[in-house]
């Protein structure tokens, strides 16, 4: 049996007996009863109390092609091609390592990632059915300098997406983390993919914490929060608002770089007028925003120097 139809049956959290799931599902009780194990791979919790049948412990809205699609404008629509599955190792290695261009935007989505992985080299947690996993795969013309102008743009639609959906006051921590009220929401992992003959193909990952568990993050290193925490905005409905904005914002960065985000991000700076130091470095010195590359300014009493996001990390003095 297929684990997702499974899935599907019980993700309203209500509790369904095993007789009415064999008959929606088209195989037995028992074959019902064998198939839950899923579950537990999934790290899905659920019970099962005679005489009622079995719930999940709590619902989950499923990420759902369909309609994910259809809250996309047509105009947008047409030039994506977007998949969900279940289980993947990562959404971005596998973009990463697919050879099939099916369209201008190739996307994919997962409920759950196996190796889901962050910035230099961390773990991204990544339990089933709570949060966003989203890749997309793009040609992009220009060199890797690029590459620092085009993560930060992502951030920003990140921003301004989150921001229609919640009252919350949010940053933009350089290079791209999405910060509400001093915790972090969303992360971006950009990557090039094979060899640049006109163009760089380009994967971009993002990961935003949905309903993340505190249970399951014993293993993330910073503050950390959920949007359900300031927002009723489903799934679905998120992702569609999202992957238009990346549209937008992506085109626009095509034609023109980043030198009309700038603004923009600047008005959103975590670390504006902040005291930050440089990991590994002695520079030390107070933000001044970003230039029209993307690169961090920093305001040092012996001069200015500008950081680029592939080479430093960056933190505010005594965090
Ligand atoms: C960060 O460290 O802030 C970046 C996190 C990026 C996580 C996303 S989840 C979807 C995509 N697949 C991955 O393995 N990573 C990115």
């Amino acid at each position: 049996m297929d684990p997702m139809s499974l899935i599907s049956s019980l993700a309203d959290g209500q509790f369904h007996s095993g007789s009415e799931l064999g008959v929606a599902l088209g195989v037995s009780r028992t074959a019902v009863w064998k198939s839950l194990s899923v579950l537990s791979d999934y790290g899905l919790e659920f019970e099962a109390v005679k005489g009622k049948g079995y719930r999940l412990l709590g619902s989950i809205e499923l990420l759902d092609q369909g309609s994910i699609l259809q809250g996309i404008d047509p105009i947008f629509r047409e030039r994506v091609h977007l998949s969900v599955l279940p289980v993947v190792d990562s959404t971005n290695s596998e973009l990463m390592k697919s050879d099939v261009v099916d369209s201008e935007f190739s996307v994919l989505l997962a409920e759950m990632q196996t190796h889901g992985r962050g910035r230099r080299g961390r773990e991204w947690v990544s339990p089933f059915g709570k949060n966003i996993y989203l890749s997309v795969r793009f040609d992009l013309p220009g060199g890797p300098e690029v590459l620092a102008g085009l993560s930060l743009v992502v951030g920003l639609s990140l921003a301004k997406v989150v921001s229609s959906f919640t009252k919350s006051d949010l940053k933009l921590k350089w290079p791209n983390d999405v910060m509400v009220d001093g915790r972090k929401l969303a992360g971006v992992l950009v990557e090039l993919r094979g060899e640049a003959t006109t163009a760089w193909s380009v994967v971009l990952g993002v990961g935003l914490n949905y309903d993340m568990e505190a249970d399951q993050c014993a293993v993330i290193d910073q503050p950390w929060v959920s949007l359900c925490e300031s927002s009723t905005v489903g799934r679905n409905a998120l992702v569609s608002a999202l992957l238009q904005q990346l549209l937008i914002d992506l085109d626009e960065f095509r034609q023109r770089g980043f030198a009309n985000f700038r603004e923009q991000w600047n008005g959103l700076d975590f670390f504006a007028g902040k005291e930050i130091g440089v990991v590994g470095q002695e520079l030390v010195g107070v933000s001044g925003g970003v230039d029209s590359l993307g690169n961090l300014i920093i305001e040092a009493v012996d001069g200015v120097s500008t950081v680029n996001a592939g080479e430093v990390s960056v933190r505010t003095r005594n965090s």
